[in-house]
């Protein structure tokens, strides 16, 4: 592959970034006494699950108690939550007034610790379980529940985060494409290539879907989706793309490209074996979620599971540089 100029010094970043630097990752770490007297740094803190919403809750109450036990011992209010998808496995009798929605969301994440919106994509099993039924009521719940923190306008979306002052242009797309015809999955790629195209207002850009196009996890990589927006990613500078639908959490970074792959898929669903793990990725089959922490300068991201146990952490400045922790 020819290299150019700018790849060979970002490779070049990369080789001397991809050691070991604690001190770049904002001075606090998530666990450890001594860290309690640490001030919580500024900036904005996130929240991201996917893959959190199957019948058997068992798993997903493990990770929603980590993850307020997390935020309480931090001292963390998120301003947001992402939700990668696959959020309602089975049927979703009731639509809009199933007690799900009571039980798995609003209960489950309650205001006392998640008072932030949550910004939602489909995922295979929002649109194959309860054809229709779940996708209705999973875009039509905020229209009948004014004020509630489930946030899915459409089926593809993108804002600006945190509106004031944002640091980030969130672009939320529909992976499903088994389940979309041509003709949508032309004109989305369209819409994320105008989306993208935008004059970049924000430090940072992402873009949030349910499926992988990387991933050493059971689903492993998907070609077709490499081959739509892997170009778009790179021609845009797409810093981040987060996704769940592999059942395990995930971190991959590519020599020569600009984005950094984050699958956050330990939700709740039951976990599931990994493929063979490429060198140099990380990846763990196990519950948990992932915490983003983002400031102008920085966008620092750690896996955390069920336990609070911090698996997997890093960094990256603007000029793209990742730094592992
Ligand atoms: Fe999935």
């Amino acid at each position: 592959m020819m290299l150019s100029s700018s790849n060979l010094s970002r490779r070049r970043l990369l080789k001397q970034t991809f050691a070991f630097s604690a001190s770049a990752m904002l001075g606090r770490s998530v666990m450890g006494q001594a860290d309690a007297l640490v001030p919580v740094a500024p900036g904005e803190h996130l929240l991201m699950i996917g893959d959190w919403g199957a019948k058997e809750t068992k798993g997903q109450e493990a990770v929603a108690s980590g993850m307020k036990k997390f935020l309480d011992e931090q001292k963390i209010k998120p301003g947001a939550m992402f939700l990668l998808g696959d959020n309602f496995y089975g049927s979703m009798k009731g639509g809009v007034k199933s007690e799900r929605w009571k039980v798995q969301f609003s209960e489950m994440y309650p205001r006392s610790h998640f008072d932030c919106r949550c910004y939602a994509v489909l995922g295979n099993h929002d649109y194959g379980d309860d054809p229709k039924r779940s996708l209705e009521a999973q875009l039509g719940y905020a229209k009948e529940n004014p004020g509630t923190r489930w946030t899915m306008p459409s089926k593809r979306y993108a804002f600006d985060y945190p509106t004031v002052n944002p640091l980030m242009r969130v672009v939320a797309v529909d992976s499903n494409w088994r389940d979309m015809k041509p003709e949508e999955i032309a004109e989305q790629n369209q819409w994320l290539e105008d989306e993208l195209k935008r004059a970049r207002s924000t430090p940072w850009v992402v873009v949030m879907g349910h499926h992988p196009l990387y991933s050493n996890g059971q689903h492993g990589d998907s070609e077709a989706l490499i081959d739509a927006w892997g170009p778009l990613f790179e021609e845009h500078r797409v810093d981040f793309y987060f996704c769940g639908h592999d059942h395990d959490l995930q971190h991959m970074e590519f020599e020569g490209l600009k984005t950094s792959f984050v699958l956050s898929g330990g939700g709740g669903a039951r976990v599931r074996e990994l493929r063979k793990v490429r060198s140099g990725h990380y990846a763990k089959s196990v519950y948990g979620f992932t915490h983003l922490h983002v400031t102008a300068e920085s966008f620092s991201v750690q896996h955390v599971d069920a336990n609070r146990n911090r698996l997997h952490a890093f960094s990256k400045t603007l000029d793209g540089v990742v730094t592992i922790v």
